[in-house]
């Protein structure tokens, strides 16, 4: 067997190893004498192994596979578990197809609703997404296939994609943006990395020696292979002098010559071209697939997207316990074109081409009752479908209406300019919503929308993109085969304005200004105390869950959190129990709390569990820029347990003091809280000697200026009557020590 290692490499010809470092062509990898090629397919919503070998956009067929939930429905899981499994299942599906490396999670934030690919990411958080992405890589690596996690970095909009500039600031960019990426690559080890098609801060991603170096191998440790979206090398060359391994797609015999060339002229260092060709090497080689290729079992995997997207859907409201539609002599209109041409997965490069299609007019129960209701193809209410579905609404006991975005709508390279319904889905369940007191929604859609009738109607379900098995999956929940238990992964705002990055989303055509910093999703609105449709974190059940017992206990490096929930219903269920850290410590602007931990119970009627945390030090950490490193300050803060995070049950004090505490240097710009402060006893003795206490102590004692003292530096406390020689003396003797 070929041992992969840098005697190998060096004993490759100088083409042969400029031949590793970029594709073969659009889906391989070239090989070399003892080492086979390996194939990449796109597939995080099912494989995608294209028919023609050239299509990356989706546009022709793939072979069969089954398309399950995409990412913005799994997350909504918020189980970790069932994310693992499906990493296992998709894995097992890549290999039976011989593929070795998928590409695939996305991992990029949910940042504004008008983003085209919102709906193959996972959330608005990076906790949610790291460590769903994480089970995710870990399920597909443990099935022997690897992973590409992408896309590496700060992709939060299509428009003018490959030349964008993400420009933002140091403290969002490592609390949010990277924050994902930091956890999936150091804990799930992912195969490879794909570099993205934006700048960063003005530098190409796959230029970026500080990404793809600095931080992703010196700081997290990554030992995998960098390979770059299909398209996003501009120079070959400064690209692998930067820490790229592999251009996707390759650019054949050209782009051979041009490394060899570049060897040769001395503008590339062979070590680079060999670092790189060994790493390629070693996901060829580790990722290798065997000869004998598994089948897959395209039923049993079918019913496996159905229990993933049944398992996901969020019941967003549920007035009168309208669901579930459990009364099996109820009749049912079943209304919406969506009902009969569902709205199921987004387009592009996670678009797969589905075995089995079960749409929900397929599954409805016998006692339902379909009409169209609105046309998918036009914007414009059609009168006669509208009367019929009236006039069906009105002989029904419940109407239930499918509305959404037409296929198609959602996809990758393109962005929205707004995020309403068409005008003929909206006006038609205001109607039905005015006649009749048992409307449900179920909405198809891959990111948050606006919803003008929330207001009126009784019941909505958000089955995001559901995959194929979306009839059998959205009744199971409908019909309470299934308690829901998927929780929103992020904010829906009521207006697209209130998100604070619409300001700046797609404002300029080179450069996408991430003003908002870190102000992303429920970080902005809950510190805004802005009116949301509905909360991040948000999603019912079809029984109740109480909340008790809250334990907080600081332990030598962590926090213990414990809680107490029950299932106080009559049916079993599962409850996302959240865990929000308020940072009231820090001097450094906060978002009014942020998710540190979450946990998925299952709990049967009448059964309660104890929730354990465990909190690091991260966890009460901030990105200090300035000296470029994580910082959790001590002091005070709160601990939130709750089950949206609007709708916090249990809450408790905390004193940190696994953190650091302020050390303020003293002089003459200091201000008094700085020598409260400070621990330092020369300082505190200096500050009774020098008389400079007993000065200012009436000052502060006065309600009317303690403020104003709070805010004058030493130098300026003259102003505030203080003798400027008993400041002076303070200072000396500090100063002397
Ligand atoms: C997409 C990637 C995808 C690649 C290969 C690109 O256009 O941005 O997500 O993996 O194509 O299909």
């Amino acid at each position: 067997m070929t041992t992969i290692d840098i005697h190998f490499v060096q004993g490759l010809t100088l083409a042969e190893r400029a031949a590793l470092v970029t594709g073969a062509d659009f889906w391989y990898t070239a090989q070399v004498p003892g080492v086979e090629r390996v194939m990449f397919a796109d597939g995080p919503a099912g494989i995608r192994k294209p028919n023609n070998a050239q299509d990356t956009m989706g546009l022709t067929e793939s072979e069969p596979a089954v398309a399950f939930p995409s990412a913005a429905l799994l997350a909504s899981s918020f189980d970790e578990d069932l994310l693992h499994r499906y990493g296992q299942q998709l894995g097992a599906a890549a290999a039976a197809k011989q593929v070795s490396v998928l590409l695939g999670p996305e991992v990029n934030l949910k940042r504004n609703p008008l983003a085209g690919r919102n709906f193959e990411y996972l959330s608005e958080d990076p906790l949610v997404t790291g460590r769903l992405g994480t089970a995710f890589v870990k399920g597909v690596q443990s099935a022997g296939v690897g992973i590409a996690l992408k896309h590496f970095a700060v992709t939060n909009r299509e428009s003018h994609r490959y030349t964008v500039s993400s420009n933002v600031d140091e403290r969002a960019l490592r609390e949010l943006y990277l924050a994902q990426f930091e956890k999936i690559v150091k804990t799930a080890r992912p195969a490879a990395i794909m570099c993205a098609y934006n700048r960063l801060n003005g530098v190409p991603m796959s230029e970026n020696q500080r990404l793809l170096t600095g931080i992703l191998r010196d700081e997290w440790g990554f030992t995998g292979m960098v390979m770059s979206d299909w398209g996003a090398v501009v120079d070959h060359v400064t690209a692998l002098k930067a820490g790229l391994d592999l251009e996707m797609p390759g650019k054949g015999a050209q782009s051979v010559a041009e490394i060899v060339q570049a060897v040769k002229a001395g503008r590339l260092d062979e070590m680079a071209l060999n670092r790189a060709a060994l790493r390629v090497l070693q996901v060829m080689h580790d990722w290798a697939r065997p000869a004998q290729t598994p089948t897959v079992d395209f039923a049993a995997k079918h019913q496996f997207a159905r229990e993933l997207a049944a398992q996901s859907m969020v019941l967003l409201q549920n007035w009168d316990e309208e669901l579930p539609l459990d009364q099996p002599a109820e009749s049912i209109a079943v209304i919406g074109e969506l009902a009969a041409h569902p709205h199921f997965m987004g387009r592009g490069s996670s678009q797969v081409n589905p075995t089995h299609v079960v749409t929900p007019l397929a599954a409805m129960p016998k006692q339902a009752t379909y009409a169209q209701g609105y046309r998918l193809d036009q914007t414009t209410a059609d009168p006669t479908l509208v009367d019929e579905a009236v006039a069906l609404a009105k002989r029904s006991d419940h109407v239930v209406i499918f509305a959404g975005y037409p296929d198609g709508y959602e996809s990758e390279g393109l962005d929205h300019d707004d995020i309403n319904l068409p005008d003929n889905q909206n006006e038609l369940i205001a109607q039905l919503a005015a006649i009749h007191n048992h409307v449900t929604v179920v909405l198809q859609n891959g990111a948050a929308i606006t919803m003008p009738w929330a207001g009126d109607v009784t019941a909505i379900l958000e089955s995001y993109l559901a995959g194929e098995a979306v009839g059998e999956a959205t009744w199971d929940v409908l019909t309470g085969a299934v308690n829901p238990s998927g929780k929103l992964a992020e904010s829906f705002p009521v207006y697209l304005g209130d998100n604070p990055a619409t300001l700046f989303f797609n404002a300029d055509a080179e450069k996408e200004d991430y003003r908002e910093g870190i102000f992303v999703g429920y970080r902005y609105y809950d510190t805004k105390e802005l009116e949301v449709r509905f909360p991040f974190g948000h999603g019912m059940s079809y029984t109740d869950f109480a909340y008790d017992d809250l334990q907080v206990e600081e332990l030598a490096d962590t926090v213990k959190v414990t809680a107490t929930v029950r299932n106080i219903g009559d049916r079993a269920g599962k409850e996302v129990v959240q865990l929000y850290v308020v940072n009231e410590a820090s001097r450094v602007a906060m978002p009014a709390h942020e998710l540190r931990g979450f946990e998925k119970v299952s709990l049967a009627p009448g059964e309660a569990t104890t929730v354990t945390f465990e909190l690091d030090r991260r966890a009460f950490s901030w990105y200090n820029a300035a000296n470029k490193q994580w910082q959790a300050d001590n002091g005070h803060y709160e601990i939130q347990v709750g089950s949206s995070s609007r709708d916090i049950r249990l809450q408790a004090p905390l004193e940190l003091t696994l953190g650091q505490t302020r050390q303020p240097v003293i002089t003459a710009d200091s201000y008094l809280d700085d020598i409260e402060a400070s621990a330092d006893p020369v300082v505190q003795i200096a500050f009774e000697q020098s008389g400079l206490k007993a000065a200012v102590q009436p000052l502060l004692d006065n309600p009317a200026t303690v403020k104003i003292m709070e805010n004058l530096p030493l130098r300026v406390l003259v102003t505030a009557g203080v003798d400027d020689a008993i400041v002076q003396k303070f200072l000396n003797l500090v100063l002397c020590g």
